[in-house]
């Protein structure tokens, strides 16, 4: 959701969740991401944020989500700190609240925050005056995520009215689906979630959310698949037997995507266990977007910096 809130005399905006966004505030993040990446091309918009002093505090790690913030931010010109949580005062036991007004006060504006704990972004925009960005809370929320694969899925499939997309995997512990059911269905497709029982338990007579327990029935007919990470450290005795029995019954591959729409796409969050939830060969096919979500969260990254900082 975008909120606004007070930042001293004037309003910050946060983005905290895709849940509570209208269709038309993400159609609108879409095409100003589409806006944006013209302008990173171009290098037109080089002074956008030129005001503004972006913090980057992730404390779980990260690749894509930091990198492309960080270059987002750079493309439009805000100044970048990043506060490095390992070699920070975090280590000597500094609260979180303590943390980020420190970095407020050292003249940060927005802050892209990432934790482990759900809702810790909430608990920022409550406690200092930084528009914040979620970048992945706990189990909870992963909306720029989200974002990135929506405009992934409408580069390939245009309009995602009435599209069936299925999620496969581990979806119930996943904030990865958890926005995406939010944003996909506000943008109009069809959710059918598939995994073992324990991973998909919950999303019954969801509305508009079907529950499949077989691979085949979950790739029936769908116009994209996504199949998720497996939390390998956590894999095993939390709902499939063994990583071995759950790769023979979901792993995805060319043979099991014959049961998706012809040309279906395949996407993952990343980063990929290849062999696991999918194999090589499909990840690093032609249907694989992958590659394409990784490129398409600097331009999303860009729009939603330029929309809470009111810059766009
Ligand atoms: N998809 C995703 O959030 O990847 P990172 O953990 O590498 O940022």
């Amino acid at each position: 959701m975008i909120l606004d809130a007070p930042r001293g005399t004037e309003r910050a905006r946060h983005i905290l969740d895709v849940e509570g966004m209208t269709r038309d505030e993400i159609l609108r993040l879409l095409d100003l991401a589409d806006t944006m990446r013209s302008a990173r091309a171009e290098r037109t918009h080089r002074t956008l944020l030129e005001p503004e002093t972006i913090g980057l505090a992730f404390y779980e790690g990260s690749t894509r989500t930091r990198v492309s913030f960080e270059l987002a931010a750079r493309a439009l010109g805000a100044t970048v700190v990043d506060l490095g949580v390992e070699g920070s005062s975090v280590g000597k036991g500094e609260s979180l609240v303590d943390t980020l007004r420190t970095l407020e006060r050292t003249g940060v504006t927005a802050l892209v925050l990432r934790h482990a704990s759900s809702g810790a972004p909430y608990l920022a925009a409550r406690s200092t005056g930084m528009a914040i960005v979620n970048a992945g809370d706990g189990m909870h929320a992963h909306p720029t995520q989200a974002l990135l694969d929506a405009l992934t899925m409408r580069e390939a499939l245009g309009s995602l009215e009435g599209r069936l997309i299925a999620i496969v995997g581990d979806v119930a512990h996943s904030r990865v689906a958890r926005s995406n059911l939010h944003s996909l269905r506000a943008l109009g497709a069809r959710i059918r979630v598939g995994g073992p029982p324990a991973w998909v338990a919950g999303f019954s007579g969801r509305d508009g959310v079907e529950v499949a327990t077989s691979i085949e029935d979950a790739l029936d007919g769908a116009d994209a698949v996504m199949t998720l990470r497996v939390q390998l450290e956590r894999a095993a005795g939390a709902g499939v037997p063994s990583l071995r029995e759950y790769s023979r019954s979901w792993r995805l591959d060319e043979r099991r995507m014959a049961h998706a729409a012809p040309g279906a796409p395949v996407l993952h969050p990343g980063p990929t266990n290849e062999g696991v939830e999918l194999t090589s060969d499909l990840a690093n096919g032609p249907r694989s977007l992958i590659a394409r979500q990784v490129e398409n969260g600097v331009p999303v990254r860009m729009a939603v910096l330029a929309t809470v900082t009111g810059a766009a």
